[in-house]
């Protein structure tokens, strides 16, 4: 299997490794720079669970290779708080109580942040068209939702 380097700006920090042409984005966030705030829950596009920015719009990185990032911008949950501070979107998790296993949380959360960067004062309606992609198994989705209006509320105040 043929082998390449690539450089990936993760979290605003270049990020360089070698990996083989099938190697998955997923992969090279967990496995070799250790950020495994992005879970792997089906490995088939369907959970939502690895969802990470990639140039600023949210995909599964299971369905991406790392191949395929070489030269972009990713940005994982743990690209969120900043010097301390939760981001809004954390901060929204929290005060609604926006989990129970949390397992799809970080998916969710980036497909938050994407959605608000897009429109500060999503609906309803918008923030669950937006989340569809993401699954969750525990909260029945109420308290995501919730969560998603707390950060935009914070967000536009601040
Ligand atoms: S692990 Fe990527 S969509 Fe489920
Ligand atoms: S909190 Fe358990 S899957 Fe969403």
């Amino acid at each position: 299997m043929a082998k390449h380097d690539v450089t990936i700006e993760v979290n605003g920090e270049a990020r360089s490794g070698e990996v083989e042409s099938r190697f998955l984005l997923v992969h090279f966030l967990r496995e070799v720079l250790g950020l495994t705030g992005t879970h792997i829950g089906c490995d088939t596009t369907h959970c939502g669970a690895c969802t990470v920015l990639l140039d600023g719009r949210p995909v599964k990185s299971c369905t991406v290779l790392a191949v395929q990032a070489d030269g972009r911008k990713v940005m994982t949950v743990e690209g969120l708080e900043q010097n301390g501070q939760l981001h809004p979107i954390q901060e929204g998790f929290y005060q609604e109580h926006g989990l129970q296993c949390g397992y799809c949380t970080p998916g969710m959360m980036m497909t938050g942040y994407a959605l608000l960067e897009d429109n500060p004062d999503p609906s309803e309606a918008e923030i669950r068209h937006a989340i569809s992609g993401n699954l969750c198994r525990c909260t029945g989705y109420v308290n995501i939702v919730k969560s998603v209006r707390h950060a935009a509320a914070a967000k536009r105040a601040s």
